[in-house]
């Protein structure tokens, strides 16, 4: 397969139209059998209830280029079913999980020349989404849906690669106790614009948000869990029901234990032990684990020992050996990746 003659190793995260995409349309009660389109357009009614209410989904996963020269994807049946879980939660028609895995690899194969080669440091980014498209005016869900897949060939999530960056503590919340925050709503990257605009204007890469019943303990960022890695060495995650159930973080979890033979944790954390960690990493997709060099909460600050020109020791095998699986230069547990 000839790939596309694009300087990989500059790309950022960005949109970059590809061949083909995916859609299959929901009508009268059933979704049609789908199919792979050349237009990147859309057109809508302008009362559609994706434009009013905000009533859309998403998810996001890789293709990689591996060693050998394979196309793969990572888990995408967990991605297939956490849509699923979303989906309800959003009153929308579930997109087939088994119909989901099947998209996903036909629209890889379909753009196989973007996915970037072995060692470029880009991958080809699936955003797979779904949105009530029909026009309603009271408010209630749609009864016309579109499911769609696109591609986008992407660099590191965060400017500088894979150097630490700095977090601020927001004062705003990113989910509420019994909302969305553990579905992947497009609501809630909606609320994220503001902190997020806010954060980048006074200097910082992200914002760690904290619970919002009681504030004193450690959900995610806006795209991203966390991870911490204590003094003696064993990797912390927070566990709480508000926040999105990385697929990234799970699998890191099971490295860390099985492959790295660390003590792992899942537990609530609370902001004032952050001080206390070793490292901090933000796992998900696009942020792969990016190292947390500094944290700020309002004007103090908490500087990780892993500092910010390096990768700490443990994030850093950590994401080695992910990233190894997901290349196929390691053997990753039966089912983590799929050949196109
Ligand atoms: N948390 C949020 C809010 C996210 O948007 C994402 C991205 O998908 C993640 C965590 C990481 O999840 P995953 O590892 O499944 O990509
Ligand atoms: C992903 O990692 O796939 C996400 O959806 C995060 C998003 C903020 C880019």
């Amino acid at each position: 397969m000839e790939k596309k003659n694009i300087d990989w190793a500059s790309i950022g995260f960005g949109y970059m139209p590809t061949d083909k995409r995916y859609v299959s349309l929901y009508k009268d009660g059933a979704w049609d059998q789908g199919a792979l389109v050349d237009d990147p357009n859309i057109v809508l009614n302008e009362c559609a209830c994706v434009l009013q209410y905000a009533q859309t989904c998403f998810e996001g996963l890789k293709a990689y280029t591996t060693e050998d020269g394979r196309t793969v994807c990572f888990r995408p049946d967990l991605n297939a079913e956490r849509m699923y879980d979303t989906a309800k939660r959003l009153e929308m028609p579930p997109f087939p999980k088994d119909r989901f895995v099947e998209a996903v690899k036909q629209v890889i194969k379909a753009n196989e020349a973007w996915v970037p080669p072995y060692g470029s440091g880009a991958t080809l980014y699936l955003r797979p989404y779904m949105f009530g498209s029909n026009a309603v005016i009271g408010v209630k869900p749609a009864d016309e849906y579109q499911f769609r897949i696109l591609t986008t060939p992407v660099g590191p999530y965060f400017k500088g690669g894979v150097k630490p960056i700095t977090l601020c503590v927001s004062d705003f919340d990113r989910a509420a106790p019994h909302g969305t925050g553990h579905i992947k709503a497009g609501l809630n990257y909606a609320m994220s614009l503001h902190p997020i605009v806010e954060a980048h204007k006074a200097g910082f890469d992200e914002n760690m948000y904290l619970d919002a019943a009681t504030r004193t303990k450690v959900e995610e960022t806006g795209g991203a869990n966390f991870l911490f890695v204590t003094k003696d060495n064993k990797v912390v995650t927070p566990k709480s029901n508000s926040i999105l159930p990385s697929i990234t973080r799970r699998s890191l979890m099971v490295v860390a234990k099985e492959y790295l033979g660390l003590e792992v944790e899942e537990r609530e954390v609370y902001f004032d032990e952050v001080k206390d960690f070793a490292e901090c990493g933000l796992c998900g997709t696009a942020a792969v684990i990016s190292p947390v060099g500094k944290i700020v909460d309002h004007g103090k600050e908490i500087c990780f020992p892993s500092g910010m020109t390096e990768m700490g020791p443990t994030i850093s095998k950590l994401r080695d050996t992910l990233t190894g699986i997901q290349m196929g230069k390691i053997e990753g547990p039966e089912g983590w990746i799929v050949e196109i």
